[in-house]
C-alpha cells in the first residue's frame, strides 16, 4: 500500500507527528498532489485542512508542514509566544531584492531594529500620513477620469491600471513627486525576480542575475539621488516621507534609508491592488452596498472627514475579510528548540504555514460567511476585530510583526474608494467569475484578467 511506503521509509521524521491529524500523505509526493494538481489555490487547500482540525500536519515529498486553522493557536504563534518561533521565507528569496534594511527578512534583535528604526514606524508617520489626503483624491480622479476617457468603447484590465495607480500614490507619498518609466521598469525587473524567487522550489542563488543587480542598483540610486539633494537643497514644506525624513534624523544609513522608501512599493504595490480590485470587484456585484458607499462618500473631500466615514471602513474591512489579498504566509520553530504546541511536541525547524482564508470566513465566526455585507461591521466588530489583528480577522498578520504599512495602506485604500465612489461609477469585473484569473504574485493573491469601465457620474 502506498501509505504504508510513505510511512516506512519517512519513519523517523513521521514520529512527532503520530498523533496530529491531517490528510493522508501517499508516497512519494505526501500531500504535494493537493498543490500540484488540484484546481484550489494553496491558501484553499491550507484553508480545507481545518476539516481535520485547527492544527494538522501535511508533507511535502517527505518534509511535514503544520497548518494553522486555529485562532488561539495562530495568536500564539504570532503574539504571545511568538519567541519560540521565526520567520524563514522570505528573507533568502527577499534580501537581494529589498536588501537587509527591512523588518521582513529579520529575526531577534536585527528585526526589532529595523523594525524602530524604517520611516513608517517613527512618530511623526501619522502626521505625514494625513498631510497625503489632498494628493492621494487628486492622484485618484486623475487616474479615473483617464479610465473614463478609455473605456468609453472597451473594457480594460483593471489590475494593471491600480497598480499603476498605486505605484504614483507612493511615489507622491515617499518622494514628493511621480516616479519615471524607468523607475517602473527597474520596480517591475525587480518585482518579477522576487516574485519568480518566492514560488521557486529548491536551492537559491545568494544574488540576483546581472541585469536583477543592475535593476536594483539603479533603484536604490534614485533614491540616494534624492536623498543627497534634499540633504543640499532642503525642502522645507515638503510633506513627503523622504523630505519629512531627512529634516528629523535618521539612524540608517542614506544606503538603508533608500531601501526602506523603495521597499514602500514592494510591500504595497501588488497587496494593494489586489485589495481594491476585490473591494470594486465586491461592491459591483452587491449592488446595494454600492450604492449604500456612493451615498456616504457623497460630499466628502476633507481627509478628517474620509478617515471617519463608518460606511468608508465597514467596506474596506468587508473587502479585506471576503479576500485577503495576503491569505498564507510562514514561521518555523527555532532551530534545534522542540516546542509544545496545541498538546503536540513540534520538532525544531518544524515550518508552519498561517492562513486568514478559514477564519475569515468560518460560520462559526460569521453570519453568512460567503456575503459581502459592511454592514456586519458593528462597533463592537470593529474595536474586537481591528485591522491590526483579532481572533478571525487578521488580513494584514497579527503581533509585533503586523504590516508594517498597515496604517499606510488603509488610509490610502479609504482615500482612492471615497474619490471613487463619490464621483465614478465603476464597474469591475461584471459577469466574469472572480478567480478565473488569479494567481500569487509576490506571496500576494493577483485578481489578474477582471476588466472594468469607469464612468464618471453627471
Ligand atoms: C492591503 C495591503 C497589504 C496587505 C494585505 C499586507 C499584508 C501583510 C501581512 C499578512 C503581513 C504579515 C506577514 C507575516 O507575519 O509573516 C505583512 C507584513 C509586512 N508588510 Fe504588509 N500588507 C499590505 C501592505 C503593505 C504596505 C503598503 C507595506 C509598505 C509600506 C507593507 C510592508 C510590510 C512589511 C515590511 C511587513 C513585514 C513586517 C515585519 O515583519 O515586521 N505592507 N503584510
Amino acid at each position: 500500500m502506498l501509505n504504508w511506503l510513505f510511512e516506512t521509509i519517512h519513519a523517523d521524521t513521521l514520529r512527532p507527528f503520530g498523533g496530529m491529524r491531517g490528510p493522508t500523505p501517499w508516497y512519494p509526493l505526501g500531500n504535494a498532489g493537493a498543490f500540484l494538481f488540484k484546481t484550489q489555490r494553496p491558501w484553499e487547500v491550507i484553508a480545507s485542512f481545518a476539516k481535520y482540525g485547527g492544527m494538522t500536519v501535511f508533507w511535502t515529498f517527505g518534509e511535514p508542514t503544520v497548518a494553522l486553522n486555529d485562532p488561539a493557536l495562530i495568536e500564539q504563534v504570532m503574539r504571545s509566544r511568538r519567541e519560540h518561533f521565526y520567520k524563514d521565507g522570505p528573507a533568502p528569496e527577499l534580501i537581494p531584492v529589498l536588501t537587509r534594511s527591512t523588518p521582513n527578512v529579520n529575526n531577534g534583535d536585527e528585526w526589532l531594529a529595523s523594525r524602530r528604526a524604517t520611516p513608517l514606524s517613527r512618530e511623526f508617520a501619522s502626521a505625514w500620513l494625513r498631510a497625503q489626503a489632498p494628493s492621494v483624491r487628486a492622484l485618484t480622479i486623475e487616474w479615473a477620469d483617464r479610465l473614463a476617457a478609455k473605456t468609453r468603447d472597451a473594457r480594460v484590465d483593471i489590475l494593471p491600471a491600480a497598480q499603476r495607480l498605486l505605484f504614483d500614490c507612493f511615489a507622491v507619498g515617499v518622494v514628493g513627486a511621480k516616479l519615471s518609466p524607468n523607475d517602473y521598469d527597474n520596480f517591475t525587473v525587480l518585482a518579477n525576480y522576487g516574485s519568480a524567487r518566492m514560488l521557486q522550489m529548491g536551492t537559491l542563488a545568494a544574488e540576483l542575475p546581472p541585469d536583477g543587480v543592475e535593476a536594483r542598483e539603479r533603484w536604490l540610486a534614485m533614491f540616494m539621488r534624492r536623498i543627497a539633494e534634499e540633504r543640499a537643497r532642503p525642502r522645507p514644506e515638503a510633506r513627503d516621507l523622504l523630505a519629512v525624513t531627512v529634516r528629523e534624523g535618521t539612524k540608517l544609513s542614506d544606503r538603508d534609508l533608500a531601501a526602506e522608501l523603495g521597499n514602500t512599493w514592494f510591500g504595497g504595490d501588488f497587496s494593494g491592488p489586489s485589495t481594491l480590485v476585490s473591494a470594486l470587484y465586491l461592491l459591483t456585484h452587491n449592488g446595494a452596498s454600492g450604492q449604500r458607499l456612493a451615498d456616504a462618500v457623497a460630499g466628502l473631500t476633507e481627509g478628517a472627514d474620509i478617515d471617519a466615514c463608518e460606511v468608508l471602513d465597514q467596506t474596506l474591512r468587508e473587502a479585506m475579510r471576503c479576500l485577503p489579498a495576503v491569505a498564507v504566509w510562514g514561521r518555523r520553530v527555532l532551530p534545534a528548540k522542540p516546542v509544545t504546541l496545541g498538546g503536540s511536541v513540534l520538532p525544531g525547524n518544524t515550518k508552519i504555514y498561517i492562513t486568514n482564508w478559514h477564519l475569515q470566513r468560518a460560520s462559526s465566526f460569521w453570519a453568512a460567511p460567503e456575503s459581502f455585507r459592511p454592514d456586519r461591521w458593528t462597533k463592537d466588530l470593529r474595536a474586537d476585530q481591528p485591522y491590526s489583528g483579532g481572533s478571525h480577522f487578521f488580513p494584514m498578520g497579527l503581533g509585533p510583526r503586523v504590516c508594517l504599512g498597515a496604517h499606510y495602506i488603509v488610509f490610502l485604500l479609504k482615500h482612492v474608494l471615497a474619490a471613487l465612489a463619490g464621483a465614478y461609477d465603476v464597474e469591475c469585473g461584471a459577469g466574469q467569475p472572480y478567480d478565473a484569473g488569479q494567481s500569487f504574485y509576490f506571496a500576494t493573491r493577483m485578481p489578474y484578467g477582471l476588466k472594468a469601465r469607469v464612468r464618471r457620474r453627471a
